[in-house]
């Protein structure tokens, strides 16, 4: 098979790194790709959200199998023109992707499926949003209704906040609002995401993850993409994701095939556990990232034959071969990430590191510079990933990888699993 991975960063190195070991491979090509990718795969530097771009490439390298990474080039129906094309593709329709892209699309088809999830009110204009918020209790939580890189998202526990909050987003501020803002009821508890891959009709679950989002030790600071994870998530019990397959993925996998809009790809589950009970928080259409790593570490070249089944509609014949195993992804950043950071900085040591089924430092913002050195080009730049018998042993495999790299510019949290190693 001659496959092609759209996106440069730690999930598609993860990706790429975990297909590559599956000999039903022939070809792998990533695009743009970044350093640590072109070791191991062809990189071409193509705009992945122009789908001519994307459909010549699939075409000039007779590409029988195009896996999409990240949400934007789903969001644009890269997927739907590949289709209409005649290249297989893993990922879902622009219109499936609402599930990401659309959180009141996603709260409608929560309401028609009696799917768990926060309470809620949708907002065009800041005078109505405020009216309404003055009668609530806090924490409220308030929502810019559209893709906002993360940054979307404003817990508030007073009013003051609030108010600012949706003065923030209805400016601009915090991503487009032209959907509107949307004010949600809080929800207690531990988060987790669940994963799963859906083939239109059936799912598969493939593991589960927590990642921490805040920049600082003990979850404080500013959001970030994601500063680290572990798989598997320990609130994520047998019990309890049976429920949140029950009650929250196959109800909505049901109702949009209803619809009529087919859901085809990984399903990431963003969930809430208050009192053993899972809530939808939000849904994305892709892998996270860093959570793709240490899936992918964890399922290794089988990963290959799942996307294969998930594409052609195979998964009820499907079963993922589980090693009682644990995956710990520390993710190394530019010092100021996710502020203002410089570019351009030099990386040592990742050479001395050993690459093995256990133990990978993926490349995510990386490319190469002068002499063949690897440069700092992204906030998010290195992702020490290991995999062990135990959560600690992977842990301190990962801990020991970032000890081997020499870069004065860069930085990480040093409590990445905390939670679940208490
Ligand atoms: P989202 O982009 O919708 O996942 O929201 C970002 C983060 O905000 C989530 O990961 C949660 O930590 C928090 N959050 C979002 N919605 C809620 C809610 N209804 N209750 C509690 N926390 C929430
Ligand atoms: N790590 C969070 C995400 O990929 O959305």
């Amino acid at each position: 098979m001659n496959i092609l991975i759209l996106g440069g960063g730690g999930r598609e190195h993860s990706l790429a790194w975990a297909i590559l070991q599956n000999p039903k491979c022939d070809t792998l090509i990533v695009a743009p790709g970044n350093a640590g990718i072109k070791q191991i795969a062809r990189c071409v530097e193509i705009d992945i959200s122009n789908s001519t771009q994307v459909k010549n490439l699939a075409k000039d390298e007779s590409i029988d199998l195009v896996i999409i990474g990240p949400e934007a080039p789903l969001a644009l129906g890269i997927a739907d023109q590949l289709r209409i094309s005649g290249v297989r593709v893993f990922g879902p329709s622009a219109h499936a992707a609402k599930l990401e892209t659309s959180k009141s699309f996603t709260k409608d088809i929560c309401a028609t499926a009696k799917i768990p999830t926060a309470k809620f009110a949708h907002f065009f204009s800041p005078e109505a949003a405020e009216n309404y918020i003055r009668s609530k209790t806090y924490p409220i939580v308030i929502k810019a209704d559209g893709l906002a890189a993360g940054k979307g998202v404003v817990v508030a526990f007073d009013e003051i906040t609030a108010l600012q909050a949706i003065n923030n987003l209805f400016a601009g501020q915090l991503g487009d609002v032209k959907n509107g803002v949307l004010v949600e009821e809080f929800i207690d508890g531990e988060e987790a995401s669940l994963f799963v891959l859906c083939d239109g009709e059936e799912i598969l679950p493939i593991g589960t993850a927590q990642d921490h989002k805040k920049v600082g030790e003990g979850d404080i600071g500013l959001n970030t993409g994601g500063m680290g994870a572990y798989s598997p998530a320990p609130v994520l019990t047998a019990e309890i994701q049976s429920k949140a397959i029950q009650q929250i993925i196959y109800p909505t996998i049901k109702e949009m095939k209803q619809r009529g809009i087919p859901y085809q790809g990984v399903l990431y589950a963003g969930l809430m556990i208050n009192d053993g009970t899972p809530y939808l928080i939000e849904y994305n259409v892709r892998f996270g990232d860093p959570e793709a790593q240490v899936l992918m570490m964890r399922l290794g070249a089988q990963a290959l034959d799942l996307i294969q089944a998930t594409c052609e509609a195979r998964l009820s014949e499907m079963q993922v071969n589980w090693a009682n195993d644990h995956a710990i992804c520390i993710v190394m950043a530019t010092k100021g990430y996710p502020q203002n950071f410089c570019k351009g900085s030099e990386i040592k040591g990742l050479d001395k590191l050993s690459q093995t089924s256990h133990e990978m430092c993926f490349h995510a913002g990386t490319k190469i510079g002068k002499n063949g050195a690897i440069i700092a080009n992204s906030g998010r730049v290195l992702n020490a990933t290991a995999r062990g018998a135990t959560l600690k042993e992977a842990h301190n495999i990962a801990y020991s990888m970032i000890k081997a790299i020499e870069w004065s510019e860069g930085f990480y949290r040093q409590d990445i699993g905390w939670r679940a190693l208490d």
